[in-house]
């Protein structure tokens, strides 16, 4: 089963287009990792995805039905919650004050799920009335991965969650990602840090220029010379 199915997305800003023609899927149960240089139009593919930027051709469906064009409120209803690169939680909130508005549109009780994302993310549990301004790098990425969680999504949309963060944390924050894929979430993330996404991935794909130009397991990626050579920084 498809969660999403982006066929050739041609997508930019006013005059400027900047993807090309992009196809990109994510099963069920995946993770599913874009790689590629600054600029390549990643951030760009979420945000189409995401609603944020209104595709000028090509289409998206979400488990079979078509959700292109839809408005971000509208996208997130339908199942997909996204993590924008920047400005992803509010800093003057606590910890809980910040996942309470992750559930904004919910009608029922959101404390049950607010247990399970405390359970997926302990550290946001023991900094509950943290003001997140006060939290490190790291556990602010916590906090708003946990705020995209709170709607219990089908599908998570993640824009460089590790981006900035010391070593230690890249791998924590994999970890995470790890455990919410296992909890039944299939995760599109988008990273720099490529080698390391690679290597927890299903499958990825290379951006580059606002075009897809490798896609493959993130097994075999890793070991494609041209992909290494070209994006990955040369020998791992
Ligand atoms: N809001 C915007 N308005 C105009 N151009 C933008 C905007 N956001 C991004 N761009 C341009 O689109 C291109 C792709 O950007 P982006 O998708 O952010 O790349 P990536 O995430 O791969 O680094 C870049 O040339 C960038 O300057
Ligand atoms: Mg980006």
């Amino acid at each position: 089963m498809k969660a999403l199915k982006v066929a050739n997305l041609t997508a930019g800003y006013g005059e400027s287009e900047i993807l090309r023609n992009v196809s990109v899927e994510l099963n069920d149960a995946e993770i599913v990792s874009i790689i590629g240089p600054n600029g390549a139009g990643k951030s760009t593919l979420l945000k189409a995805v995401f609603g944020i930027l209104r595709p000028r051709s090509g289409s998206v469906e979400l488990y079979g039905e078509e959700i292109t064009g839809l408005s971000p409120d509208r996208i997130v209803r339908r199942g997909i919650s996204y993590v924008p690169q920047v400005d992803n939680v509010f800093p003057s909130l606590t910890v809980e004050e910040n996942l309470e508005m992750g559930a904004y549109i919910r009608s029922d009780d959101s404390r049950p799920r607010l247990r399970e994302v405390y359970d997926l993310l302990p550290v946001l549990q023991e900094r509950n009335n943290e003001k997140v301004s006060r939290l490190s790098g790291g556990q602010r990425q916590m906090v708003a991965i946990g705020r995209a969680l709170m709607l219990n999504p089908r599908v998570l949309l993640l824009d460089e969650p590790t981006a900035s963060l010391a070593p230690i944390l890249v791998e924590m924050v994999f970890e995470k990602i790890l455990a919410i894929n296992r909890s039944g979430v299939a995760i599109m993330l988008v990273e720099q840090n490529a080698r390391e996404t690679l290597k927890i991935s299903h499958r990825g794909y290379v951006l580059a220029g606002g075009e897809k130009r490798f896609e493959d397991t993130g097994e075999s990626l890793l070991k494609n010379d041209d992909v290494g050579r070209l994006y990955l920084g040369g020998e791992g």
